[in-house]
């Protein structure tokens, strides 16, 4: 079964061909990073009008390199949201439009719920489940339980700034560049991540997330300390991403395994675009062997927006396994305290 994928969610147009599930033959992702750099962020009206321009070149050069026609498709997955409603728009109705022309299936997936499932991207092993799912991106932080193929539900979420946000946050308050995750990261490698001791928002008693507390105290580090001779110097920007980029990836990696250990539940996998964070890798990786947990990341090439997730996404949906994809938090879950 060929799936043509549609995402335009945010700032990436893109459009893959994924065969059977597991074989992608084509991936292209146009992005929009170029746009929006000097804005430091996304501008949702020029996301939408990048997304009209695009949408077509790219859905058909996936399928020119897919050596796909219209006969090839078995069906048309696109990304319905979470994103910019605009985005959102020309995503749909390109894909609508396909599925009507090609008069094959359509379906509908969560954008979050293809960032999971990149776990599987070229020809990787089946998730197993039940899993712990650490989806965290530009837009999102979350913590879902997942009990199967479209069967998730919520712990908990960022309050207010996503983890990638935060790093866009910080890299524009250093002056490092848009988007932020990377050049704070290759800052970071240079610079001694116990140089400055910010804070970790636990939110003890919550799986919620919450950044914006840590990007402020950055924010006011950095103006105590530019009086100071170092505050201009590459040492000195490399210090706060390393101290920055530690205190995010303790509380993602202290919080998703904590999430395992509480419910019991022997595996984690990770997914989104900080889920290409080396630290957070690594981190991850000793708290999970220490606490005899499996864990999955979504390779590096996949963490990112791309549409091959979301045809895999559409996939598992035609092949039954979605059903309701609930997402929404659940009140009644007993939440252990385990702060510090
Ligand atoms: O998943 P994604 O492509 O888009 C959303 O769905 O939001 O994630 C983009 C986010 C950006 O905020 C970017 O700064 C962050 O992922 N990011 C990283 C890294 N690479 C990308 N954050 C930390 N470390 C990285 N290496
Ligand atoms: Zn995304």
């Amino acid at each position: 079964m060929r799936i043509l994928g549609i995402e335009t969610t945010c700032d990436e147009t893109s459009a893959a061909v994924l065969e059977n599930g597991r074989t992608i033959l084509s991936n292209i992702v146009f992005s929009q990073v170029r746009l929006h750099k000097r804005f430091h962020g996304v501008v949702p009206e020029l996301a939408s009008r990048a997304h009209m321009e695009k949408i077509a070149p790219v859905m058909e050069e996936a399928l020119r390199r897919a050596g796909a026609g219209r006969a090839g498709i078995d069906a048309v997955a696109f990304a319905r949201g979470p994103g910019l409603p605009g985005a959102l728009l020309v995503g749909r109705m390109a894909a609508e439009t396909a599925s009507r022309l090609f008069n094959v299936r359509l379906v509908g997936v969560n954008h979050l719920e293809g960032h999971l499932l990149a776990c599987e991207l070229a020809d990787q092993a089946p998730l197993k489940f039940p899993l712990v799912a650490l989806i965290v991106s530009g837009g999102h932080t979350e913590l879902w339980i997942v009990k199967g193929y479209g069967r998730y539900r919520a712990l908990g979420r960022t309050r207010d700034d996503a983890a990638g946000e935060a790093f866009d946050k910080v890299s524009k308050l250093l002056g490092l560049g848009y988007p932020g995750g990377q050049a704070v990261e290759r800052a970071a490698a240079a610079g001694d991540a116990s140089a400055v001791k910010f804070p970790r928002p636990y939110l003890p008693g919550s799986w919620d997330f919450s950044f914006s507390g840590l990007k402020t105290a950055v924010a006011y580090y950095l103006r105590d300390s530019r009086a100071g001779a170092r505050a201009d110097s590459g040492a000195f920007a490399a210090d706060i991403c390393a101290s920055f980029q530690e205190a995010v990836t303790d509380t993602l990696a202290v919080k998703a395994v904590q999430a395992a250990l509480a419910f019991g539940i022997p595996d984690i996998a990770v997914g989104g675009g900080v889920a290409a964070n080396s630290r957070l890798r690594v981190k991850l990786s000793e708290k999970a062997a220490e606490n005899k947990i499996r864990l999955r990341f979504v390779e590096k090439r996949y963490c990112m927006d791309n549409a091959a997730m979301i045809a895999l996404a559409g996939y598992r949906k035609i092949k039954g396994g979605a059903g309701k994809t609930s997402i929404a938090i659940d009140p009644e879950l007993k939440i252990k305290s385990w702060a510090r």
